[in-house]
């Protein structure tokens, strides 16, 4: 089977990623900041560097290692608010780290996937299809989309993803996403604003591992959308989670996204129309209830 590099491999999507490809027999080299977070180092077929993408150097040694043949990679500075002020790490974490891992892709001829953001929009028309205008409103945004460019510009074969408001549970570790959220508050009798005027396609991080291997299989390349199929509301959502939970819906209080001040800002409209990717991968995601379900069927 062939060799999968996967940058990020501590982070949500990483972990649910690295999870499929070894179950479907890949060769997994996992890479991120800091020490293993996941729960395979007894897997043989899995090897993990703790690697910072901007040590070139060290992103470099791993590649004359391990040669790989795909590279997935997820690897960012994720937090909105925290790009917005930290514009310099920003950058070089987002867009000089994925040239590092791009150039190096391009030595060895893999397949270079590369997980980009529905933030690359504007969120003026919302249900954004592969070749809408791009008009990021964040810097986290714009980072992705100078990322997306140095991804087009190479001559290896590449894949972009843009994928949105992903949810699940992490395989170790922790990292609060919608559905926990919400559903810790209304479990502790903890009020909650929940904003009524943004719209997205929550993606649960399973389908979304499992749209990258449906790539990887099909030699898929270009831009394609991966996200779930229900066009939500935040409200919508904290909604649905609370009558899963059977939690007391009365402590969601509806509000307009403009009640936060936040440094980084978030675009209003934004969701998937995501056809390509069902008629040209066959892919087939939960609906939003489907995958509070799967969250939580082993509990
Ligand atoms: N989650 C969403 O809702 C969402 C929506 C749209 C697009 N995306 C995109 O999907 C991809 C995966 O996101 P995610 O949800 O899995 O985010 P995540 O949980 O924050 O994972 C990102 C991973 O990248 C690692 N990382 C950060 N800086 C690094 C560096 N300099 N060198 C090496 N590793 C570094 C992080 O390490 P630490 O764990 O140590 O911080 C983390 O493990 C990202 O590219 C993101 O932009 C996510």
């Amino acid at each position: 089977m062939k060799t999968v590099l996967v940058t990020g491999a501590n982070g949500l999507l990483g972990q649910h990623l690295i999870n499929i490809l070894l179950k479907e027999s890949y060769t997994v080299i996992g890479c991120s900041k800091g020490p293993c977070r996941l729960p395979f180092v007894s897997n043989t077929n899995f090897i993990y560097y703790d690697c910072d993408i901007t040590d070139e150097i060290a992103v470099y040694n791993i590649f004359e290692k391990e040669q790989p043949a795909i590279v997935v990679h997820a690897a960012a500075m994720t937090q909105v608010d925290d790009c917005e002020l930290q514009q310099e790490k920003a950058e070089a974490i987002n867009v000089k780290g994925t040239a590092t891992v791009l150039l190096n892709a391009e030595a060895h001829s893999s397949h270079f996937i590369y997980i980009s953001t529905d933030f690359v929009f504007d969120g003026e028309k919302g249900n954004y299809a592969e070749d809408d205008h791009l008009n990021p409103i964040s810097w986290y945004g714009f980072t992705k989309v100078q990322a997306e460019s140095i991804t087009e510009l190479s001559e290896i074969s590449w894949t972009i993803i843009r994928t949105c408001l992903v949810y699940g549970n992490t395989l170790s570790g922790t990292r609060s996403n919608i559905v926990t959220w919400v559903k810790q508050n209304l479990e502790a009798q903890q009020s909650i604003k929940v904003v009524t005027d943004q719209v997205r396609t929550p993606t649960y991080v399973a389908d979304l591992a499992k749209g990258i291997v449906l790539i990887i299989e099909k030699n898929a390349t270009g831009v394609f959308h991966v996200s779930g199929k229900d066009v939500l509301t935040p409200f919508q959502m904290a909604e649905a989670v609370a009558s899963y939970f059977k939690l007391d819906r009365n402590l969601l209080q509806p509000v307009d996204a403009s009640t936060f001040t936040q440094p980084g800002k978030r675009p209003l409209k934004t969701g998937f129309n995501i056809n390509k990717a069902v008629t040209q991968l066959g892919y087939q995601p939960l609906s939003f209830e489907e995958g509070i379900a799967k969250m939580f069927e082993a509990n």
